[in-house]
């Protein structure tokens, strides 16, 4: 039996995966780059399980070149919009994801660039660095503050509502939450009560209208695509700050571009982007915008028990048996 992994994950990971199917052949590309899809295809030939990640198109072209034997593709992401997930019911390929984990550390880098596109931080750093920094001026460098103000996020999910419950206790927020899918579902999760932050459902509109702070946490779907295209973000006030930590084609760049030259919005923080790693043509030149390289999970602790869930699904689904974190 063999495991591909498509790119290195952490080490304690690999052992375990090892220690777990100890008949295995576990062959993993440790490139930097992540492999071409007729790359992937090739080196996967023949594996019973994937692991992948986010970088890797897992279509129904490859779902079909490697299944069967392929039964299992578990992939290193909460997001799983990289998969071809009808396809690979159809060929009896269990998917399985990393949820849970990741969702205290995406919530921080979503409230790190909340703060610092709202305080200017990034801004500052480089006017400083630049030696440009010859007085302090009563008129300088300011921003809008995010005490008080009201936090509108879109997508009732678990980093939506940590975020959500970040900014109400820690800086007395208002919340606002739009979700297409199940208006009022979280409030009956004990994870998710968003009625204990005293948050409103309101639509996408009235959100972007109210909002100072408009947070998005909703997965990339053909409905997301988008959303927040120019419409969206003309409804916006002109002292908003975006935030983007979900999937970056949830947000029209070209637009978004253009509403921070004009100033239509005052700011973003990005950590995600539309045609990944590219940046849409002046983006990196403006002032007003923070941009992540896609850092949402990037801690030592999260990318571990990230990888800890990822070969337990593959240990669990190729031993015939569900992984709790089975998508399908
Ligand atoms: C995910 O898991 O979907 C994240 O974007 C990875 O950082």
């Amino acid at each position: 039996m063999r495991v591909f992994v498509t790119r290195e994950i952490p080490e304690a990971s690999l052992r375990r995966l090892a220690e777990r199917l100890p008949e295995a052949r576990i062959d993993v590309h440790r490139g930097a780059e992540p492999l071409a899809p007729d790359a992937l295809a090739a080196a996967a030939r023949g594996a019973s399980a994937l692991v992948c990640t986010l970088s890797d198109r897992i279509d129904a072209a490859l779902l079909g070149a490697l299944a069967p034997p392929l039964r299992v593709v578990s992939t290193f992401a909460v997001g799983t919009e990289n998969i071809d997930l009808a396809v690979a019911r159809r060929l009896g390929v269990r998917v399985a994801n990393t949820p849970g984990v990741l969702t205290e550390a995406t919530a921080e880098i979503a409230v790190a660039l909340l703060l610092d596109a709202a305080r200017r931080v990034s801004e500052g750093d480089r006017f400083t660095r630049a030696g440009r920094f010859e007085r302090w001026g009563p008129l300088a460098h300011l921003g809008h503050p995010v005490y008080g103000r009201t936090l509108g996020i879109v997508g009732a999910g678990r980093i939506g509502f940590r975020v959500a419950a970040t900014l109400h206790r820690g800086f007395d927020c208002t919340v606002l939450v739009h979700t297409r899918t199940h208006p009022a579902s979280g409030a009956r999760d004990p994870e998710r009560d968003w009625s204990a932050l005293g948050a409103e459902f309101v639509s996408l509109d009235e959100l972007l209208g109210r909002s100072d702070f408009v947070s998005l946490h909703c997965p990339l779907t053909a409905e997301t695509r988008h959303l927040i295209d120019a419409r969206a973000l003309a409804r916006m006030r002109s002292h908003a700050v975006l935030v983007n930590t979900a999937r970056g084609p949830v947000v029209d760049e070209a637009a978004l571009v253009a509403a921070l030259r004009e100033r239509a919005i005052a700011a973003a923080g990005l950590d995600v982007y539309e045609d990944e790693p590219r940046l849409a043509p002046g983006l990196a030149e403006l002032e007003n915008a923070v941009l992540a390289p896609h850092v949402g999970s990037a801690t030592h602790e999260t990318r571990e028990a990230m990888g800890r869930l990822c070969v337990e699904a593959v240990a669990l689904e190729l031993a015939g048996r569900p992984a709790p974190n089975r998508v399908v």
